[in-house]
């Protein structure tokens, strides 16, 4: 049997900044709701490794090395048009603009859509 979708009310867009985030009780798991560069995005709150509570975890942008024409590192800086999501439990990361794993791009978390509707934001759930 197949259950309906169900749209839950998460927040308000001003109570929204970048980088907050909303988990949504849904069954036996949560889904995190984030708003990444000004879009909403919804996840299930299972880790593809081992299960753990991937949206509870820390996000921050790609770390990039930076090398001279040479091949020498110079350094490392933050690349702001990629953030990430970490998990807590042993740090997978997932690129929260579209649930990728970093370390394989093919595999992703399961999303949700998300609507804006007036000043209110939805999730919808299935
Ligand atoms: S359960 Fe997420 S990194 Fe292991």
């Amino acid at each position: 049997m197949t259950q309906a979708a169900v749209r839950v009310r998460v927040g308000s867009v001003h109570e929204f900044a970048e980088g907050h985030r909303v988990l949504v009780p849904h069954g036996r798991y949560a889904v995190g709701v984030f708003r990444v560069d000004g879009e909403f995005r919804a996840y299930r709150n299972v880790c593809l490794h081992q299960g753990g509570p991937v949206c509870e975890g820390r996000y921050f942008p790609l770390m990039t090395a930076v090398v001279d024409a040479g091949g020498r590192a110079l350094g490392e800086r933050y690349d702001e048009s990629e953030p990430h999501l970490v998990c807590p439990w042993h740090g997978w990361e997932y690129d929260l603009r579209t649930g990728e794993f970093c370390g394989d791009r093919r595999r992703r978390l399961r999303s949700y859509p998300v609507t804006v509707e007036g000043e209110d934001v939805y999730v919808v759930l299935d």
